[in-house]
């Protein structure tokens, strides 16, 4: 985390008639660190003093009522007042409270307003109990008070897929009771519980809807679990789809475990499981994994020599290529409001490219993630050319053409042509040299890559590619553009396959190798799919077809003897019925013929083939990565180990509980990652697998991979 210094933590009380407002600020996003929690349980303890005080409203800022538990007090010791512990006693505070919620209400900011007796919301407040995305479970009631409020389904869903909500979504499923429009937000929040003050034994004086006479608290508001509660099994029903598709198995079932406990027992023996199952959750690498992930991915937004205050606006964007890229990457911009012109040679491949844009629109209405009225308005930014002169309003262009140097070299200079001197030109290479690219403009400080990923519309890692000419102010627009699509942009240099796809590869020999020494593809698989990969690296290359390597290898006259014999066979994957595995539809079973295939290959090159363990397939997979990633740090291609980390969590699956490569090398050991690099490169005379200083230099290495 940043060392960004800001003002001290305040719980001011302000009294409304028989109101007291507490507003709490604790820049940035009210966490409810140590000093935060004492000061709310004084102000509550203040106002409990005050026999005039008939209500309470709890607010924040605008940004945020408050973003949770301070992440940053996790894996330390816990002093002072716990977040449970302030919990209860904000439900069991003698008079109403109600928490006035703008910005953000997330995890323990969320369970302190649900502990409230009453909720309302800005319009534009966003809630949600994104616990299972750090590899914990709610620890402060929240598995117990959603259910009460939300009902078992709707709180299952949003707690094992640490989804956030809208405040017109939190209104529907009853999260939130009112939302107030008025500019006065803090103002209106007090009037509104003023119109509730309950109603006391003396004279009342005007409470027009008189509110119960001591608040009902969320514990006991067993009305939406009813139902699950009397008919056992069902959480473990509602949460078998959610669980498949986990993306922490273990938090996952943890929060099942829970809420469980919550439902099918009594509140307080779901709070105590809870609170169990936190604190082990809290503790376990896998946590520590996705803590160091969160970290990680804010750094990637602050790389060196950016000053995003340079950033220029980005009103009318292009895309060159209406292909599967270029229509993604024109359906992100477009999806965030950015105009953009799609730029194709042929009328029949533009009305090509757009009409799939269209049935990715409307698959996305049929699934409800967007309404029919959103999809026509963003269709409606996207406009066809086949005329480069059309360019000429462009801030942004980017490429997405064929990967294919001279293609691309011929199409930046007809960039350079026809687009306003002070555009961004991108281009979506994935391997090609930015610079060379850059080369053919006049003016290269303005060219840089912008890598997506497929579907570029979902896929949220863009590599940003700073060039060697690039200036400051086109790698700031690129991220902050980036960062509009929703995206996780991270810089990093220049080198062929950039980060991700340079690691990649490292892997793709490995796994080649492995086949010709005696492994079979779905062994090689199970072993990735074991450590929490969705695909192994043989079915993620049926899917995106073995021909496309095929074709590069010939024409780079590289080879991969397994994955080329295979294309001869006329085996390209997933298309063909065949390619690694055998398909029926998108059905996979290992396949007789290619280990014949494998086979003859292996006895072709002279290799005794031999039993592999899992162990070692792993090991021959993950740590050449890890090696390689030690190289990307030394040549400044990336800045960080995070921000390596980063790409491959966001780009290519790697699982987010084991934290990224550079990571898992720090968890086992950097040592016995060079003790284990070094025994296989004298096992199979690979001499690219000896460590590179990032794991073997004794005094470590500094942040750019360097021995110190
Ligand atoms: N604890 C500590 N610091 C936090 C924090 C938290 N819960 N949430 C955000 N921050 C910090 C960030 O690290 C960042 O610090 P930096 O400026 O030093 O880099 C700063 O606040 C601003 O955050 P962002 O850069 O992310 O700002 P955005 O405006 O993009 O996003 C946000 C704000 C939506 C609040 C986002 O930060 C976020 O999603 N935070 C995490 C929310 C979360 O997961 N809460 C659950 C915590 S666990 C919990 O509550 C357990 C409980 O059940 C007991």
């Amino acid at each position: 985390m940043s060392t960004t210094t800001h003002p001290t933590p305040q719980a001011a009380i302000t009294v409304h008639g028989p109101v007291a407002l507490i507003t709490l600020e604790a820049p940035p996003v009210n966490a409810l660190g140590q000093s935060v929690r004492q000061l709310l349980a004084n102000a509550l303890e203040e106002i409990r003093a005050h026999q005039a005080i008939r209500a309470v409203v709890l607010t924040g800022t605008d940004r945020a009522f408050s973003a949770g538990a301070d992440i940053t007090e996790f894996g330390g010791t816990t002093t002072g007042i716990t977040l449970p512990e302030l919990v209860d006693r904000l439900e069991d505070f003698p008079v109403p409270v109600t928490a006035a919620i703008a910005g953000v209400a997330l995890g323990g900011g969320l369970e302190l307003a649900m502990a409230a007796h009453s909720r309302v919301a800005h319009p534009d407040a966003t809630l949600g109990l994104p616990e299972i995305t750090l590899g914990i479970i709610p620890g402060a009631g929240g598995t117990g008070m959603l259910p009460r409020l939300v009902g078992a389904e709707r709180a299952v869903d949003m707690i094992l897929s640490g989804r956030r909500i809208g405040t017109t979504t939190a209104v529907e499923y009853g999260l939130v009771d009112a939302v107030l429009h008025s500019g006065d937000f803090a103002g209106a929040a007090v009037a509104w519980a003023a119109s509730r003050l309950p109603a006391t034994p003396g004279p009342t004086e005007g409470a027009p809807t008189p509110g119960p006479a001591t608040p009902t608290r969320t514990r006991d508001r067993t009305e939406k679990i009813a139902d699950a509660a009397a008919r056992p099994g069902t959480i473990a029903k509602l949460a078998s789809g959610p669980l498949r598709k986990a993306k922490d198995p273990y938090a996952a079932r943890a929060a099942v475990e829970a809420i469980t406990a919550g439902i099918e027992e009594e509140f307080d023996a779901g709070a105590t499981a809870e609170r169990r199952l936190f604190l082990e959750r809290v503790a376990s690498p896998e946590a520590a994994a996705q803590r160091h992930l969160f970290a990680a991915e804010r750094a990637t937004r602050k790389p060196a020599g950016l000053d995003a205050t340079s950033a220029r606006d980005i009103g009318q964007a292009a895309v060159i290529g209406a292909g599967t890229m270029g229509g993604g990457i024109a359906l992100a911009l477009a999806t965030a409001g950015v105009p953009v012109i799609v730029v194709e040679t042929r009328q029949e491949a533009l009305d090509h490219g757009l009409a799939q844009v269209r049935r990715n629109l409307d698959v996305s209405v049929s699934h409800g993630s967007r309404t029919s009225g959103q999809a026509d308005e963003q269709f409606a930014r996207i406009t066809g050319t086949l005329d480069y002169a059309d360019l000429a309003a462009a801030d942004l262009v980017v490429e997405a053409a064929f990967e294919d140097l001279d293609v691309k070299k011929d199409i930046f200079a007809r960039l350079d042509a026809n687009t306003r001197p002070d555009a961004v030109l991108a281009t979506n290479t994935s391997y090609l040299d930015v610079d060379a690219i850059a080369a053919t403009v006049a003016d290269p400080g303005r060219v840089l890559g912008m890598h997506f990923f497929s579907p570029a519309n979902v896929m949220e890692l863009v590599e940003v590619v700073r060039g060697a000419r690039t200036t400051p102010q086109t790698l700031a627009t690129a991220v902050a553009l980036g960062r509009r699509l929703g995206k996780c942009p991270v810089v990093v240099g220049v080198c062929h396959g950039f980060v991700g796809n340079r690691m990649l590869e490292v892997r793709g020999r490995q796994a080649e190798a492995l086949l010709l020494e005696g492994a079979l593809p779905g062994q090689v698989d199970d072993v990735l799919t074991g450590f929490g990969f969705r695909m192994g690296p043989f079915a993620m290359a049926d899917m995106a077809g073995l021909d496309i390597g095929w074709r590069n290898r010939t024409s780079q006259g590289t080879t991969a003897p397994v994955s080329d014999a295979l294309c001869e066979a006329g085996r390209f994957g997933q298309k063909t019925g065949s390619g690694f595995f055998a398909y029926d539809g998108r059905e996979r079973s290992d396949d007789p013929e290619t280990t014949r295939i494998i086979e003859r290959v292996s006895a072709e090159q002279g290799i005794d083939r031999r039993d592999i363990g899992s162990e070692e397939i792993l090991e021959r997979l993950l740590y050449p990565m890890v090696n390689e990633g030690g190289r990307i740090l030394a040549e400044g291609i990336a800045e960080r180990p995070g921000d390596i980390d980063v790409i491959w969590v966001k780009g290519y699956n790697w699982p987010a509980y084991r934290g990224g490569p550079m990571f898992h090398a720090e968890a086992v050991g950097r040592g016995h990652v060079a003790e284990r690099l070094v025994h296989h490169a004298e096992a199979t005379g690979d001499e690219t697998l000896r460590p590179v200083a990032w794991l073997t230099a004794p005094g470590g290495v500094d942040g750019a991979g360097a021995p110190r």
